[in-house]
């Protein structure tokens, strides 16, 4: 069957977005692991926004950052709203999600699991939320319908079981580790479940739930809301599941909220619902070693990097293993 018009100009438009982006989670990654270990979470973020900020600019589109390092004025760049790319009028108009650097503390101190994101689609595919809390069940596809948020976490892993055709016992899950998940630790151990503690990085243990293999079948726990819009972008690529709730507990939060459009605070979001495009595309790097991606590696002669590049109309997952070769008539490409 031929693809018609305007779908196939649609493909042509993803293939070189996916591109660039490919390019723009590099660099921010190579900035970003410079700053590997030095102690300093604030430096390995800016070093990542700036890099991202410099190359969107370089990108022939009209983007809006829908999902940024904050509000106008908390944040200098990257602020949601501030629009992006270096496209005139004729440009395609995108809407853009970024997490510059996820896992700023794992940089800083050199542990496992940093990467660098981004997210796009057409104008409206992807939620303005606030940079609030949000309370998440991420699953892989096969769990897709099975949980529920206001169920008991024992009926939701029940339900994960059966579906993934073990017993509870046989699960893992991760969660972060925050003393506001004790409860949740406590129930989770009831079943006899296993867990994964995490220091920081929901988003790529959410995506780890959709990918076979990764031997993480799922996440709980309330994380911040922006990685849940990356991650239900990601599942959208990956068919995997994330059913989520805003935690609005402050005033101060729900007159954010507020601001950003949404008139139920209290709304069970699905996948479809946080990231609604009809054209999804998700790139993101390895910055520190990770169980998806690699991290960031530097010779001699060049710099290696990890990442994972999906447009979900266009079915297609790939992880792109890239030597960005040192700019010298000697520099030596290796093989490993
Ligand atoms: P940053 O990289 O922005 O620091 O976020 C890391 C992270 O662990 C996220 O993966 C997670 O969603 C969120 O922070 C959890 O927030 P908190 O550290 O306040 O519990």
């Amino acid at each position: 069957m031929q693809a018609s018009p305007a779908r196939a100009q649609q493909t042509v438009l993803e293939q070189e977005l996916s591109l660039q982006m490919l390019g723009v989670v590099e660099q921010a990654a190579i900035a970003s692991a410079k700053t590997m270990g030095q102690g300093n979470a604030k430096l390995s973020d800016q070093a990542a926004v700036e890099s991202m900020r410099a190359e969107m600019d370089r990108m022939p589109l009209r983007g809006t950052i829908v999902i940024g390092e904050g509000e106008r004025d908390e944040a200098p760049m990257l602020f949601i709203g501030e629009q992006v790319g270096g496209g005139g009028d004729a440009a395609p108009a995108v809407d853009i999600a970024v997490d510059p650097l996820e896992g700023t503390n794992l940089c800083a101190t050199g542990a496992p699991g940093s990467i660098t994101v981004l997210a796009a689609s057409e104008h409206g595919g992807l939620l303005h939320a606030p940079d609030c809390y949000m309370e998440k069940i991420i699953v892989g596809p096969s769990c897709r319908g099975a949980v529920d948020l206001d169920a008991p976490v024992k009926d939701n892993l029940a339900a994960i079981a059966r579906r993934l055709d073990r017993r509870p016992d046989e699960l893992v899950v991760v969660v972060l580790d925050r003393p506001r998940h004790q409860k949740l630790m406590q129930d989770i151990r009831a079943t006899g479940a296993r867990i994964v503690l995490i220091q920081d990085g929901d988003l790529s243990a959410g995506i780890a739930t959709a990918v076979l293999g990764t031997g993480v079948h799922a996440v709980m726990g309330s994380g911040g809301a922006p990685e849940g819009v990356l991650t239900a972008a990601a599942l959208r690529c990956l068919h995997g599941e994330i059913v989520a709730r805003l935690v609005v507990e402050r005033p101060d939060v729900a007159e954010r909220v507020a601001k950003m459009g949404i008139r139920d605070p209290k709304r069970i979001y699905r996948t479809e619902d946080l990231a609604p495009g009809q054209s999804i595309l998700f790139a993101a790097c390895g910055v520190t070693e990770g169980s998806l991606l690699k991290g960031v590696r530097f010779f001699g002669d060049g710099v290696r990097t990890q990442s994972l590049v999906m447009a979900g109309a266009m079915n297609k997952v790939r992880f792109v293993d890239t030597i960005h070769v040192a700019p010298r008539p000697d520099a030596r490409v290796r093989f490993r």
